[in-house]
């Protein structure tokens, strides 16, 4: 742990029997090119958070900065607080020793800094005299994406094991008169709408109790807008964070009585007291944040930077168009079935197939979602000439081939489940309950890890031709426990998730460029942990476009483009019964990773060409999509619009959305949007797409930057699921 520390002048003084900490007051300033952190050991060796914001020129001023908070009233913004000593607030830290006591009191020892790239690590080394606790915060700042991340190292320095009760992340001061919070719940099939509320004293907490599956209620990510009564897109201080953990997880926002904010963020505690043997020291995951002065939408675009150049597997890479056959076929098809299926997404400029649920299990064969999941072998009732005569014929079409798995769920219905009744998620004596009919598999044993590692490899090898994975979790953890882990039922949920992760890292070793898909039932692992290793997130099970207009609003408030799958699917649909035009169906799932996902044979000539045209002109912007700066134009929480914009980094091009959805009366007229991000002293020409009448007079022409950021741009839309996209090229 000391290794490479520069030590900070300490002087350890014997009072009173007890060590005491005296020195020099420390200021450690974590930087990225346009924001710092600014935390400083006073001279009693407490480490505190006294900035957070827009760069100042020079941090060292905060060495004399006073909080005017006597200790009397409990310690101040600790950078990382611990239960005991003064500190009266939520600890991100509290530790029960095997005496019993909760004391942990922690004093810096040393810092230090190193920078690789555009990339500056600071380790802050802190310890408690009395338990010889030591915790060591590392910060990662990235200059060019203004995004600080965050971990903390806890070493059980002591000579008996100790239980970690709260082991945060990190913790976040912050310093405003009023903080506006928005953040993200819902449910299956309606995830990630959004709540705003100011906050008043005392502590909100976002959790997720749900053990996989957990970010389909919530999401382990937020915005604060300081000094602000709403969300505003380009104005404003806004700070956005998120954790980086698949698994339970808790948010806390705590306001004190002279209204400074703690953030706290990091798995939670829930069941998960957890046992650290001496010399042993606990990982925490990534906690992420960024500062922004332009609003919501320069948060965004830090954070999208951040994702597709660190965050996601291969982010920012573009992903192929596909057609899945989920929707179309659901588990009924047959080869013949599959083959008409890519003849037609061949036919239709796509570039992948997506083969789903159905095609395994001999004994308990998958012909629904009652039986069949654990036993990962080919249906050959069902396609008799297996996975390999699909996934060629798809190559040979000039299509990619993908094909979905469960790995981590076993149906009753299955050998799998009467062979390893051990490996099933259950606590003693109690009812397994039932999802989807189906149990979890208990991936904190490591022999189950490597059996659903086993169900990747060996599906891999059905065939050279598979090119991605969709990897499924269609369930939440009901009566958690472990056989496996005997009488440490604590550790069930953490290691979940570590086991998750290390399967994850064993295949990326062997399949580095294999695309692999994180769905969990849409929706339901959206989050910067799994985008380590995933390329890209099935967002919802809602393939509505309505419903995906606020859920990939919300969505890409913190998330990238380049990782939301988008698909077009059928009419009515199947989720919400709307219907929606092909046409704003198209122009919706355009904006992300376009797919479609239902039985092209069913679209009639006119819709066909449509499609035909979409996808194609879809080729033509879509890096800006996986890699451009997004700029909102409009929300649809606050209107009857959504619009965006993707801006190519060197301002060139872009693709701009614009959506209806809410009728307006005819007499209102066009309706004017900002553009934004564009060069205002360049020209561009404007093509509206996929239309031989366009909605906006000044399709074709060419335009001032200016002009289009400053209200020239007014399409028209007027009825509800009218939609347009338009491509700008500079000249
Ligand atoms: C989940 C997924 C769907 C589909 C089905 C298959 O619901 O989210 O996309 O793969 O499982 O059973």
């Amino acid at each position: 742990m000391k290794n490479g520390l520069k030590w900070g002048g300490l002087i350890l003084l014997m009072l009173c029997g007890q060590m005491v900490l005296a020195a020099p007051k420390t200021v450690i300033p974590v930087e990225t090119g346009h924001t710092q952190l600014v935390m400083v050991a006073q001279e009693n060796g407490v480490l505190q958070t006294l900035y957070y914001g827009a760069m100042i020129a020079d941090p060292e001023a905060f060495k004399a900065f006073r909080t005017g908070r006597g200790t009397d009233n409990g310690e101040g913004p600790m950078a990382y607080p611990t239960a005991g000593g003064r500190y009266l607030g939520q600890p991100a830290l509290h530790i029960r020793y095997a005496d019993g006591t909760h004391n942990t009191e922690l004093f810096y020892i040393g810092h230090d800094i190193r920078s690789k790239g555009d990339v500056t690590t600071t380790e802050i080394c802190l310890r408690d005299q009395v338990s010889s606790v030591e915790v060591k915060l590392v910060f990662d700042a990235y200059r060019k994406e203004d995004v600080i991340v965050t971990h903390s190292e806890i070493l059980n320095g002591g000579k008996k094991p100790v239980e970690l009760l709260d082991y945060a992340s990190g913790s976040l001061y912050l310093d405003a008169n009023q903080y506006l919070l928005t953040h993200f719940y819902g449910g299956w099939a309606n995830e990630m709408n959004i709540d705003s509320e100011v906050l008043t004293h005392d502590t909100k907490v976002i959790e997720s109790r749900r053990g996989t599956q957990v970010t389909q209620c919530s999401n382990p990510s937020f915005l604060l807008s300081l000094d602000a009564d709403r969300l505003q897109e380009n104005e404003g201080e806004v700070i956005a964070g998120a954790l980086a953990w698949s698994g339970n997880f808790r948010l806390s926002f705590e306001m004190d009585e002279s209204n400074r904010l703690n953030v706290l963020a990091g798995i939670s505690p829930f069941a998960s007291a957890y046992r650290l043997a001496a010399g042993k020291t606990f990982v925490t995951p990534d906690f992420l944040y960024t500062y922004s002065q332009k609003g919501a939408g320069q948060a965004s675009r830090n954070l999208h930077a951040w994702a597709r150049n660190y965050g996601v597997y291969d982010g920012g890479k573009v992903n192929p168009t596909l057609l899945n056959s989920w929707e179309g076929a659901y588990f009924s098809f047959t080869t013949e079935t599959l083959l008409r299926m890519i003849d037609d997404a061949a036919s239709m400029g796509l570039e992948m197939f997506v083969l789903d649920d159905g095609w395994f299990a001999k004994d308990y064969p998958r012909n629904g979602d009652d039986a069949g999941l654990g036993d990962w072998e080919v249906n050959t009732a069902k396609l008799p000439e297996g996975i390999d005569y699909v996934a060629s014929y798809a190559h040979a079409k000039g299509l990619r081939f993908g094909i979905w798995i469960e790995p981590e769920m076993v149906n009753p219905q299955s050998n799998l489940a009467r062979r390893h009744p051990d490996w099933i998620v259950q606590a003693p004596g109690r009812e397994k309950y039932q999802s989807r009919n189906q149990w979890v598999l208990d991936l904190s044993n490591p022999d189950v890890q490597d059996f659903v590692y086993g169900v990747f490899d060996n599906t891999m090898k059905l065939s050279k031709d598979i090119d991605y994975i969709k990897w499924d979790c269609n369930r939440t953890v009901a009566n958690f426990g472990s056989e496996y882990l005997g009488e440490q039922q604590d550790r069930f949920f953490v290691e979940y998730v570590q086991g998750f992760y290390s399967i994850m890292r064993r295949l990326r070793e062997k399949y580095p460029d294999t695309i692999v898909q994180c769905c969990s039932s849409g929706g339901g692992r959206v989050d910067y942990g799994a985008l380590k290793y995933f390329n890209e997130i099935w967002t919802s099970d809602n393939t509505d476009a309505l419903s995906r207009v606020y859920i990939q609003y919300a969505t890409n408030l913190i998330y990238p483009a380049c990782v939301m799958a988008s698909h077009v699917s059928a009419v009515p649909n199947h989720q919400s019964g709307n219907v929606t035009p092909l046409k704003f169906r198209f122009d919706m799932a355009c904006s992300g990773r376009l797919g479609m996902e239902l039985q092209p044979k069913n679209l009639t000539e006119r819709e066909r060409a449509l499609a035909d045209r979409c996808i194609r002109s879809y080729r033509q912007y879509r890096d800006l999509v996986f890699s451009g700066d997004v700029y909102r134009l409009a929300s649809p929480y606050d209107g009857d619009y959504y619009a965006l914009m993707y801006v190519s980094q060197d301002q060139s091009r872009a693709v701009v959305f614009t959506y209806c959805v809410k009728y307006q009366n005819r007499a209102v007229g066009a309706h004017p949007f900002r553009m934004n991000g564009l060069d205002p002293s360049r020209k561009y020409r404007v093509t509206e797409l996929n239309t031989d009448r366009s909605c906006w007079w000044g399709s074709g022409e060419v335009h001032a930057g200016d002009f289009l950021m400053h209200g020239g741009f007014n399409p028209v839309l007027q009825k509800t699921f009218d939609s347009a996209v338009f491509y700008l090229e500079a000249e």
